[in-house]
């Protein structure tokens, strides 16, 4: 079985296409890495050439989820679909032997060959969509969040069995090598036991990338129907890694706030988020917005922390998706001494890559946890509505597993 530490190595090598990438993807990746969930069998036949992929939604987040397809032998980017053309003219630059469509109805029927399709949709349309996707035998790669609401979500898990297909729920968090180095350090007991651990999100006014308006619009929507860009976009990947990191949880309490920044334009912060896993170890996430404060940044504006304390030290993430502070990535105190790592991949859009990379290896091999699952996935989603359900009822503990 690959050990954590084998996954560690992955980061930030990958040779160019050739029999020896091959061959190198073949020896560094051979088994089952050990996690939450243990190894996931499949039905399906693993494949034993490059897997036809389809790239649904050409979006903002293209720009990074198409990393992890750049010369890599495992995939053939065969299709490219959105209904905007603009987008397809754009992403066709990329892949130009590649067929695109205006929407996956009309990929299907053309009688294209697809094995997987790279979902990156707006939320309000992953649910019908990856159902549609899955019908047609596709496997899937999806965008987080999974969906809005548990009966969405079951409805994607019974596609998916229903056409014994594969639903995996990407989160590039889960490949950022500084995080890696995080949950490695508090498994090592280098700072003793973990006694607890704080997750700090600052979304910033200025800095970073474009993001189209477009790109915002269902944002708004998202927040009319109580699933805020803060707590419930954002704050997927948070949750995710606090499950990663910890294991399930059994109570979750929240006071969730309200900015309006425009009309219909509602940001909710201040937030804080606490809750308790099964194993007793206690987690707060605090969420705010600086609305003028620079953040240098060559993604999203997000200043990011974790900290984890243990009985005789702590180790922390110091920044994530923006370059807040610039010292190593990850720093441990233990002992009376401090020590920092310089040479992490610590570039987010290199999580994309890897977590891409390692979904699209997946499918030669069948092997270990998908990071993440449909049905862990769902453990995120019920995190994230529990939060809701404890905040709305002022602050009470909600029990995740109890929602319905
Ligand atoms: N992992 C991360 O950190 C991260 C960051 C940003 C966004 N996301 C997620 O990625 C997804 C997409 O976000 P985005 O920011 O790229 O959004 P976007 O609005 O920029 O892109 C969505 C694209 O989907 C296209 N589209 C709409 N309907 C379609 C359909 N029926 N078929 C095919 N394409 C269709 C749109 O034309 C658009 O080009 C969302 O789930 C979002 O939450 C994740």
């Amino acid at each position: 079985m690959t050990s954590y530490a084998d996954l560690d190595n992955y980061f930030g090598t990958y040779p160019s296409p050739s029999l020896s990438a091959l061959i190198w993807v073949l020896i560094r990746l051979p088994g089952p890495i050990t996690l939450l969930g243990g190894p996931t069998s499949v039905t399906f036949v693993p494949y034993d050439r490059p897997v036809r992929a389809a790239f649904v939604g050409l979006g903002r987040i293209y720009d990074l989820n198409v990393r992890g397809y750049i010369d890599n032998p495992d995939v053939e980017v065969v299709a490219l679909v959105d209904p905007n053309e603009e987008r397809r003219a754009q992403r066709q630059a990329d892949w130009p032997d590649a067929a695109t469509f205006a929407s996956a109805a009309e990929l299907a029927a053309s009688g294209l060959e697809v094995d997987t399709a790279e979902v990156l949709l707006p939320i309000v349309l992953h649910a019908d969509g990856v159902a549609e996707l899955l019908d047609f035998g596709w496997h899937v790669n999806l965008q987080k969040p999974m969906c809005n609401s548990l009966a969405e979500a079951q409805r994607m898990l019974d596609a998916a069995t229903a056409n014994d297909r594969i639903l995996r729920v990407m989160d590039n968090y889960l490949f950022y090598e500084p995080l890696h180095r995080l949950k490695a350090v508090a498994e090592s007991g280098e700072i003793g036991g973990v006694v607890g651990y704080h997750m700090k999100m600052v979304g910033t006014g200025n800095g970073g990338w474009d993001v189209p308006w477009s790109s915002f619009e269902w944002q708004i929507d998202q927040m009319k129907r109580g699933r805020g860009i803060m707590v419930f976009d954002d704050g997927w990947h948070k949750l995710t890694t606090a499950i990663w990191l910890f294991g399930p949880i059994r109570e979750v309490r929240a006071w969730i706030g309200n900015l309006a920044v425009g009309p219909g334009i509602d940001l909710e912060t201040p937030a804080t988020l606490i809750w308790e896993h099964e194993n007793g170890i206690r987690g707060v996430w605090d969420v705010t917005i600086a609305m003028d404060m620079y953040l240098r940044s060559d993604y999203y504006t997000n200043d990011e922390r974790w900290e984890i304390t243990g009985s005789k030290g702590f180790a922390r993430v110091n920044r994530c998706t923006g370059r807040g502070i610039q010292q190593p990535s990850v720093e441990i105190y233990a002992d009376g001494e401090m020590r920092g790592y310089h040479a992490l991949d610590d570039d987010w859009g290199s999580s994309f890559r890897d977590s891409g990379r390692y979904w699209l290896r997946w499918l030669h091999t069948g092997d270990g946890p998908l990071l993440w699952s449909g049905q862990e996935a769902v453990d995120v989603l019920r995190f994230a509505l529990a939060a809701y359900e404890s905040s709305a009822k002022g602050g009470i503990g909600v029990d995740p597993a109890l929602l319905t």
